[in-house]
């Protein structure tokens, strides 16, 4: 049996939309670029990944959560160096008008969209923040912005948290939010978007501690994305360094995955310094500094170790990495499966009664409605066995159960494993146990 990794992000995009996993956006007029809306299976394996990501990053002595709001007083971003700088240089075709980022193509050469020399403009920085109005009167004192990071609301809550939670340091505040970047070229399909979601959080430490931080939290990350069912040879690090390190820290290294298109960055884990306090310090004129009563009762601002990762770009990653074509090209033989590990998988297990006769249906649909209280669960009676194992094949489901005439006669039922296909007959009373056993998360 040959097997296949993804090779065109193409592949994906319909898979996802066959099988109910990501739609575009306002399909029906046409869509919205760069928009996308996750399906009843893309959003069961999102909600996967941000569980697996919120007990990792919360289920511990030194990690807690927060909820901040999308909407922040506009002088966050002043504080935060976003109004001032966070730019992307843009160009403009003359021609076509289409428009680029100065920094990601060659303006030396000829549009790329059609085709015409010279006549880009000159780069100019274009502010990726979105804005917008609150309140009814609109006059620039109510423009406010979508936040283009989530991390601004953990720092404004720094001491929120600390005195109310009382922290000793090091801790950290964990918080999954959606963020707003106005790109210049969004694309790839989930993996550059203007609407996307973050899983932050800043652990705040003690100044000249980073190195330590920075290899803990480095080791804890990886390990994270390969718990995850990710192989390890699809991750690799990028260091930050010189010109291509943010202003703001002193380290920073991402974690790349091979995505169809080539590698990209899926996770920044960033030592930020106290960048971020000492600005909101300055500008809020609030005192942000944490007293330390284990070395003298000094007061200082704490540095901050940072991991980041987008959750559309894991679930990109998530999804890349599960997709196999076994047996390509070999007609009959071929099968598309999603190898999710069981954690992520958005359906655990499907019941298909064999035929769709009564005495058959009735038991299995018991059986079905007693699976589904514990595991998110499917059943299927229509069409041919075959065409309903490829189904769940395509949607990662681990395990698919078949009820057929025999199971009335010995109360036994037919377990497929989705990744060998290997079937075994497991008694009625054992199937919940058998399932607990193999989906152990
Ligand atoms: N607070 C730090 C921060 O926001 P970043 O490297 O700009 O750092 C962190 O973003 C992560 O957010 C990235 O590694 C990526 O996974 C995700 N991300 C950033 N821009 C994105 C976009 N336009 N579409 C989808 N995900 C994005």
């Amino acid at each position: 049996m040959s097997e296949t990794n993804l090779k065109d992000m193409q592949d994906l995009v319909s898979l996802c939309k066959r099988r109910g996993f990501i739609f575009q956006s306002s399909e029906i007029y046409g869509g919205l670029a760069s928009c996308w809306d996750y399906g009843p299976l893309g959003i069961e394996l999102k909600q996967n990944i941000k569980n697996s990501w919120w007990k990792a990053m919360t289920l511990r002595d030194d990690v807690v959560g927060v909820d901040a709001s999308i909407f922040m007083h506009p002088t966050v971003w002043m504080a935060s160096g976003h109004v001032e700088g966070f730019n992307d240089p843009m160009v403009d075709c003359k021609q076509c008008k289409s428009r680029f980022r100065a920094d990601k193509i060659d303006l030396a050469k000829a549009c790329p969209v059609c085709g015409s020399s010279g006549t880009f403009t000159e780069p100019r920085d274009f502010n990726l923040m979105f804005k917008t109005q609150m309140g009814p009167v609109e006059d620039s004192s109510a423009q406010v912005y979508l936040r283009p990071e989530t991390a601004q609301g953990i720092f404004v809550n720094f001491l929120n948290v600390q005195q109310t939670m009382r922290k000793k340091l090091p801790f950290g505040i964990s918080q999954i939010g959606k963020a707003f970047r106005n790109e210049i070229t969004p694309g790839n399909f989930i993996f550059r978007t203007r609407e996307f979601e973050q899983m932050e959080m800043q652990y705040f430490i003690k100044p000249g501690t980073q190195k330590d931080a920075m290899e803990m939290w480095k080791e804890i990350r990886w390990n994270w994305h390969v718990s995850n069912g990710i192989r390890p040879e699809h991750l690799r690090w990028h260091e930050h360094l010189g010109n291509d390190l943010a202003h703001y820290a002193d380290a920073a290294f991402d974690i790349e995955y091979k995505y169809a298109m080539g590698w990209g960055e899926m996770e920044g884990i960033h030592s930020r310094t106290d960048f971020d306090l000492k600005r909101h310090e300055e500008f809020s004129k609030k005192n942000l500094k944490y007293l330390d009563a284990e070395d003298g009762n000094k007061k200082y601002l704490p540095y901050v170790l940072e991991t980041s990762v987008g959750c559309d770009r894991c679930l990109l990653a998530v999804l890349s990495d599960a997709y196999r074509v076994e047996n390509e090209g070999q007609g009959e033989a071929e099968r598309v499966v999603m190898k999710f590990h069981p954690r992520l998988a958005p359906v655990k297990v499907a019941v298909l009664p064999l035929v769709k006769k009564e005495p058959v249906e009735v038991p299995a649909r018991k059986l079905f409605e007693e699976l589904q209280k514990k595991y998110p669960a499917e059943y299927d009676v229509s069409g041919s066995i075959g065409k309903r194992y490829r189904r769940q094949d395509e949607i990662g489901t681990p395990f698919c159960i078949t009820f057929d005439f025999d199971s009335l006669e010995d109360n036994a039922v037919t377990i497929r494993d989705r990744d060998t296909m290997a079937q075994e007959r497991v008694s009625l009373d054992r199937v919940q146990e058998y399932l607990d056993n193999k989906l152990k998360m």
